[in-house]
């Protein structure tokens, strides 16, 4: 069993409050830190390791500048997290453009900048030399139908809309060369919240083979492969953070077989990883502002599943700590909820609890990746600030909340 640590304690949540009202998302900065450089420290043995965050799992630019200072670059999907990215000063090789079914001005912003383009489709090669150009380097996303298996959120591989069969791959990389591209990455994303530390080993080599079958059939030599995301975090108590020294020791010892072995060394290694660097340093903070009880006890929440919607969407567990009762017995049990006019608008579902009062502060673990990101306005709820509790001790405001006039700020009352 882990244990779910808070980084504060009641009185500097309160304190917080007296500037910033509830509900909001709150990361620490010092754990997303220590978080980023152990990562690059256990992949040390690579020449070049680099991991490219995936902005949809956080996109507040702070949270990209703090992790660019960490030597981190950023994975992009959509133009605005290419603006993003480059408000938070990553450029050029530094953002990896891992997109599907892009729009043409998407590939346009994303070579203006430099990124490394990883396609997701053989079409998209013809599709991007009339839109944007064909630049020097060129990445494809591989998807393995049937030779792996995928899991729960993702899906199994051949079901996956993303990437390209093998046979396209390889005549992926004989049309680019023909081209005039010089330099070529492999990248595959097959898993999401994986916790099997060899999913990634066994990736990893299936990737270092292709890079041999590549070398051999075509005299190709891949620059880099691309691991993808999908590093998984335990929401829930019984579950066991990954072992990345596993991870990279295991990655080690089959790339001295496969890529050392055959003389391919050396190749880059890169990760796009989202979840596994922010997810469990993030919190949602809210307040009980009802309870009621029918045929169940509903703890109602200020913040609501436009906040955080992985327990909606996916029934995902997210922990919940109410603060100051951590050592109470958990004698109640209660569905979380939200405000949404939607049932499953529940934070959690006949969780066991201490008896919660109205005024409790309710703090919702994990919420640092895919957490804010996902939020929308359905039931005009309007999506929570963010605040980062910086090294120091500080908290520095890093988004406000939205206001009506946001919400509003599409249309146009006047021609009413
Ligand atoms: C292409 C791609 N890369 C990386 C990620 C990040 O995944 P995770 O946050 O689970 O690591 C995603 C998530 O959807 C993705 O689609």
């Amino acid at each position: 069993m882990i244990e779910k640590k808070l980084p504060f304690a009641k009185k500097q949540i309160e304190k917080i409050m007296e500037n910033f009202t509830t509900p909001f998302h709150l990361y620490d900065e010092k754990a997303i830190r220590e978080n980023a450089k152990s990562l690059i420290k256990s992949f040390s043995w690579v020449n070049n390791f680099k991991e490219y965050y995936a902005v949809k799992a956080c996109p507040n630019p702070y949270i990209l500048k703090l992790l660019k200072e960490e030597g981190f670059g950023a994975d992009c999907s959509s133009l605005p997290e290419l603006l993003l990215a480059e408000k938070a000063g990553i450029k050029g090789e530094n953002i990896m453009f891992t997109s599907n079914d892009t729009p043409a001005e998407e590939y346009v912003k994303a070579l203006e900048l430099g990124a490394i383009i990883n396609l997701d489709d053989i079409t998209h090669i013809d599709f991007l030399e009339k839109t944007a150009g064909v630049p020097d380097l060129i990445s494809f996303r591989y998807n393995p139908g049937p030779l792996r298996r995928g899991n729960a959120i993702i899906g199994q591989p051949e079901e996956a809309k993303y990437g390209l069969t093998k046979d396209q791959l390889f005549e992926a990389y004989k049309t680019v060369m023909n081209k005039g591209v010089k330099r070529f990455g492999l990248h595959t994303m097959i898993a999401s919240n994986e916790l099997n530390p060899d999913y990634f080993v066994e990736t990893a080599k299936m990737l270092f083979e292709l890079v041999i079958e590549i070398y051999k059939k075509f005299d190709i030599r891949i620059e880099f492969v691309n691991l993808g995301g999908g590093f998984g975090i335990p929401y829930k108590l019984d579950q066991s953070p990954l072992n990345i020294q596993y991870i990279a020791d295991n990655i080690k010892n089959v790339y001295d077989k496969i890529i050392k072995a055959n003389k391919l060394h050396p190749l880059k290694i890169f990760m796009e990883s989202g979840r596994m660097i922010t997810g469990p340093y993030g919190y949602l903070v809210s307040k009980v502002i009802h309870i009621k009880n029918t045929y169940k006890k509903y703890a109602g929440l200020d913040a609501c599943m436009a906040d955080l919607m992985r327990p909606a969407l996916y029934g995902a567990y997210h922990h919940i700590t109410i603060l100051g009762k951590e050592n109470n017995s958990l004698n109640y049990t209660y569905d979380v909820t939200g405000s949404l006019c939607e049932n499953n608008d529940k934070f959690a579902i006949n969780r066991n609890l201490p008896e919660i009062d109205i005024g409790d502060i309710a703090v919702i673990h994990d919420s640092g990746a895919h957490g804010y990101a996902m939020g929308f306005n359905y039931n005009g709820k309007l999506r929570s600030k963010e605040l980062l509790l910086k090294t120091n001790g500080e908290i520095e405001l890093i988004r406000r909340a939205e206001t009506v006039n946001d919400y509003f700020s599409t249309l146009d009352f006047s021609k009413l």
